[in-house]
């Protein structure tokens, strides 16, 4: 039995049969829950080691890195990293971000040190150490990416970024609230647990701005659940990170990029469309930026995010920024069009083969594995550093970076939509330049979908609780009472996919679920051609078919690459106290995050959103084995990514037998129709 989430590329939703069988589920032993407790008490209270177990503080100041550098693999490393620690490294308390060069560098000389320890007793010590004296955000940055690439730590949870930060997902009157509890008059709640419950709304409350279409979407860009998901898509590739010093797989790290970032894209697209919001302008770097953003969220030292008003002309201090992504921009597409990409060297790699696109998602990220980063730079970076408004720093460790130079708060920005479709823009480029799959590698006579049904699909909005105290400051006199926020979020109800096939003998195949438009925002009726690329990957697998008819039926919930909202760390953590210090078993799985399963569907209407899926199944000609320490392991079809979807039409309709396109209706059901009771 085994494991799970292929290429999440591929589905940034997809199913299993029945989530036991997929995923490889195990039960944690000594060694694991101890672990996995130190690991959690590492990230307990960060801003206040001090104050919130003294005995700790103590430890991690009584480790000496220097005095036991023989405990670690890499000397240099070490070295490297006590060299900067004495010279000063950025303050406790300080802004933080990836995209200001000194200050990654600190955070990748960080991760070094904890990478390179050499059993987990001195890793622990060290974060005991770096705990206490290293600026939070580097802290936690390094923390995460060391859990998750060290081979002693395979598997351990790491929870969720909005109870280690909740100043990057809710508003900042919830968070001054939650300082202060109990001056806002809120009072605990009793019954099964006593808690401060704060309500919290989408941004956008304060301001009336009628005209102004994209706060529509607020529910969607700013969900908590979407926004630790893209911070855990890019901890899964790291940017920075080079693959040959940790071992990452690099052979799909570039596409990754692309065609994830093109799925997170066709998601949104789809609820834009729930929205009756048209198609996403274009935009010129010299001409004024239609799209503006007011975050309602401060950094964690209290100072707010930067703001872009609507219709703004960019500032005069991005100008050397805009000259540079400009002629970026013109060598990549150069480089598509010419269908070589200019080495670092004097070498040119012909991108029109099966490692092209890795290739190029590479150069496009600008990644430490791209091929020539003094030539292409990385339009990603530069997009981020024009759009999102952040002021120059007046000196190296006082920053103001803006929401999307932090991964998770990139997804509430309007401007990051913008920012992706150019780059997807490319990757169609890249695309459309290739030959269209003939008939003969598309249809399958012997594979026949005799039927394919879904139960109804019902969406409706559903009020979560998140626990936040980890987050927020305590006071030495102050009992630790919880501190909830409850905000309404998207869901669906379960539903199942009801196929039936035929096929001429037994064998392996592959299904393929896409969700996709049927008609633009002006209810008019989508060419084929044009449309196929706004499909949405949601399900993916290999199973074995019989000769005859085959009835398989599937079930949402058990999508393989989702996952549902994790439980809350006190909960999580007592947990694990029962297990280790009683006799209940523990179980976890292997895979630390997913796509937040309550996303699978856009928002429906109470009419009926109409929308269509594609059903594509085929012989598996040969297994893909995908590894991920976040996503887990999956077997899947080796086959590009979007498959069969992602290449240009060539007269063919996708009327194969193997093949289906099936009208569906999405219903949006109000709190009151569902009879939910609060
Ligand atoms: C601090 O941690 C130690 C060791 O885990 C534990 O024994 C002690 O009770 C904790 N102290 C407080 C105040 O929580
Ligand atoms: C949230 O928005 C609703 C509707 O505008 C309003 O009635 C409510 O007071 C808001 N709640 C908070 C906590 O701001
Ligand atoms: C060019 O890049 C390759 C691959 O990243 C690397 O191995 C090589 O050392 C680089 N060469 C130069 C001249 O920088």
């Amino acid at each position: 039995m085994f494991v799970p989430s292929r290429l999440w590329l591929l589905g940034l939703l997809a199913c299993s049969l029945v989530s036991a069988e997929y995923y490889n589920t195990r039960t944690a032993d000594k060694d694991y829950l101890l672990k996995q407790k130190k690991v959690y008490n590492l990230l307990y209270h960060i801003s206040q080691p001090a104050e919130i177990n003294y005995t700790w503080y103590e430890e991690g100041q009584k480790w000496d890195i220097e005095a036991n550098i023989d405990l670690y693999s890499n000397a240099a490393a070490v070295k490297e990293f006590l060299y900067m620690y004495k010279n000063k490294m950025l303050p406790r308390g300080e802004a933080f971000s990836f995209f200001y060069p000194p200050l990654l560098k600190e955070m990748m000389t960080l991760f070094r040190l904890f990478y390179y320890a050499n059993d987990f007793e001195t890793f622990y010590k060290t974060a005991l150490w770096a705990k206490n004296n290293m600026n939070e955000a580097e802290y936690i940055l390094a923390f995460y990416n060391a859990v998750i690439r060290r081979p002693d730590t395979q598997y351990i949870q790491l929870p969720p970024p909005y109870e280690i930060y909740p100043n990057f997902f809710f508003n900042s009157e919830v968070m001054e609230k939650a300082q202060h509890a109990s001056l806002f008059g809120l009072r605990e709640t009793s019954g099964e647990y006593k808690a401060y419950i704060l309500p919290a709304n989408y941004s956008g409350g304060y301001v009336k701005r009628d005209y102004y279409l994209e706060n529509k979407l607020n529910y969607f860009t700013e969900d908590i659940g979407l926004n630790s998901y893209y911070f855990f898509f890019r901890l899964a590739h790291p940017f920075w990170m080079p693959s040959s010093e940790f071992g990452l797989s690099d052979s799909l790290r570039g596409a990754e990029y692309l065609y994830g970032h093109q799925q997170l894209m066709n998601r949104y697209y789809l609820e834009r469309l729930v929205n009756d919001l048209p198609k996403l302008e274009d935009f010129d770097w010299q001409k004024p930026f239609y799209a503006g953003y007011y975050p309602t969220i401060i950094h964690r030292n209290g100072l707010p995010l930067p703001q872009r008003p609507e219709w703004s002309n960019f500032p005069v201090y991005k100008y050397k920024y805009i000259k540079d992504i400009m002629d970026r921009e013109s060598r990549l597409t150069a480089a598509i069009d010419a269908g070589y990409i200019f080495g670092n060297g004097s070498k040119w790699y012909n991108i029109y083969n099966e490692e092209g696109l890795n290739i190029l998602g590479n150069i496009i990220e600008g990644n430490a594995d791209s091929y020539n980063r003094k030539f292409y730079g990385s339009i990603d970076s530069l997009g981020r550093k024009i759009l999102g408004y952040n002021l120059e720093p007046s000196s190296k460790y006082k920053i103001l970076p803006s929401a999307l130079e932090i991964f998770s708060t990139s997804m509430r920005d309007p401007a990051f939509y913008r920012l992706y479709k150019r780059i997807i823009d490319l990757y169609y480029r890249y695309k459309m330049h290739q030959a269209p799959y003939s008939r003969d590698e598309l249809i399958y006579p012997n594979l026949k979908i005799e039927s394919f049904s879904i139960d109804k699909l019902i969406t409706y909005f559903d009020q979560f609780d998140t626990t936040i105290n980890n987050g927020i400051f305590i006071n030495e006199n102050d009992k630790m009472s919880l501190v909830k926020v409850r905000q309404y979020r998207l869901n669906h109800k379960p539903f199942n996919f009801h196929i039936t096939i035929n096929s001429d003998k037994p064998m392996k195949a592959a299904i393929r679920i896409f969700l996709g438009p049927k008609y633009d925002s002006h209810h008019r009726l989508y060419e084929l051609s044009e449309n196929l690329k706004y499909f949405y990957e949601i399900d993916n697998w290999i199973l074995d078919l019989n000769a005859g008819l085959n009835k398989i039926s599937r079930n949402s919930q058990d999508c393989f690459f989702t996952i549902r909202d994790q439980e809350p760390s006190e909960i999580f953590y007592s947990k694990l106290m029962e297990s280790l210090y009683g006799d209940k078993p523990f179980t976890y799985n292997e895979r630390i995050f997913g796509f937040p399963e309550r996303l699978l569907l856009p928002r429906g209407k109470k009419e009926g959103m109409p929308l269509q899926l594609f059903l594509y199944i085929s012989p598996v000609s040969s297994e893909y084995q995908y590894m991920s320490r976040i996503w887990g392991n999956y077997k899947f079809d080796n086959k590009p990514f979007g498959f069969p979807l992602d290449k240009p039409l060539d007269g063919l309709n996708y009327d194969g037998s193997n093949m289906l396109f099936k009208d569906i209706l999405i219903y949006h059901k109000d709190e009151s129709d569902m009879n939910i009771i609060y």
